[in-house]
């Protein structure tokens, strides 16, 4: 009997049909699907913090409702996330303790520190570029709950980008030398992070060729990552900034551009939880956490007490 559902499922999948909650699927691909839906989940809920860390500096009125709103729409993410890996039978309480005890991966991109005003513009543009290059495929992934959420997620990381490129931009064309010189600088920290973010090379990626078969995985790390040099090194210019690495070459044969080697030993590094900041974030989440004990606990309260008065 399995062996039929399996066969339906591949073939569901074949078809390019979308795989809801109450399907049969098989089990490696429920935990698959846990683990990349969570740990993008915990990447969002993470991501608050850097940028969250410019709130009360932000330079302008607008520029601090801008800041604003992008930090609240990440929490959203976050909750959208997570509410479509609990469809597959896990609990939010699970997940969030597998990422408070350290057990759970997130995004290596947020274990690096938000120094100056630029990093603002800088994250919009790079970090939340190589994001949407990564999730636009994924609102076209095998799993409905999943692909759902990847669309209001990609519509808003897109003003993100957007308002990270134009803030850069105004400090590009009428800012000061020193403002130039911030932008420069940050672009320099933030450039060979961001091209880390779609994750190791195809021929090192463990989980790429099953997620690749099940429709979870529609481009590859190396093939977005390519995508997404070719669409900054062209923005780069647009912005008058450089980009810092030498071996940065269009290549007229490949019609791609040539980029020089990545660190990868920086990338497990940071990874395997010896970033630069992994333990500030860690320790701000659980503090949010404990922090906000009350606060569940009132609504717990507050509920049981609604539903006595409704049987009441
Ligand atoms: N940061 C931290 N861990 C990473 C990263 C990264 N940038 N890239 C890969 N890894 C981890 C993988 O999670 C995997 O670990 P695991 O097996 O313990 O779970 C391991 O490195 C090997 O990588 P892959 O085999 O290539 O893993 P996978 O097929 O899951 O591909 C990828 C990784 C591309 C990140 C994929 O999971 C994905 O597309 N996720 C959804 C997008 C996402 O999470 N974005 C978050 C950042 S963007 C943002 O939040 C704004």
């Amino acid at each position: 009997e399995d062996v039929q559902l399996e066969e339906r499922f591949e073939a569901r999948i074949a078809e390019g049909e979308f795989i809801e909650p109450r399907d049969w699927m098989p089990e490696h691909y429920r935990k698959t699907l846990v683990r990349q839906i969570s740990q993008h989940a915990h990447s969002e809920y993470v991501g608050m913090l850097p940028e969250g860390n410019w709130i009360t500096r932000a330079p302008t009125l607008k520029r601090k409702a801008i800041l604003l709103a992008k930090v609240q729409d990440e929490g959203g993410h976050g909750l959208y996330l997570y509410s479509a890996a609990e469809t597959l039978g896990t609990s939010r309480d699970q997940m969030l303790d597998a990422l408070h005890t350290g057990k759970a991966k997130y995004s290596s991109i947020f274990n690096y520190p938000t120094l100056t005003w630029a990093d603002v513009g800088t994250i919009g543009w790079l970090v939340d570029g190589a994001a949407i290059m990564n999730q636009v495929p994924i609102c076209r992934c095998s799993y409905g709950p999943y692909a759902r959420a990847m669309v209001r997620i990609c519509r808003e990381e897109s003003f993100h980008q957007r308002q990270g490129f134009e803030s850069l931009l105004v400090m590009m064309q009428q800012g000061t030398a020193a403002q130039k010189e911030m932008v420069q600088d940050a672009v320099n920290r933030w450039w060979w992070p961001s091209i880390m973010m779609f994750g190791p090379p195809d021929d090192q990626s463990p989980n790429s060729a099953q997620s690749m078969r099940w429709g979870i995985k529609r481009i590859s790390n190396d093939e977005l990552r390519q995508k997404f040099i070719d669409a900054a090194a062209e923005q780069a210019k647009v912005l008058g900034v450089t980009l810092p690495d030498p071996d940065l070459k269009w290549n007229e044969e490949r019609q791609h551009y040539d980029f020089g080697r990545i660190d990868w030993d920086e990338f497990w590094r940071v990874v395997n939880g010896n970033g630069p900041c992994n333990r500030e974030r860690l320790a701000a989440r659980v503090k949010a956490w404990d922090e906000g004990a009350w606060v569940r606990e009132a609504a717990l309260a507050h509920a049981r007490k609604q539903s006595r008065d409704a049987k009441a």
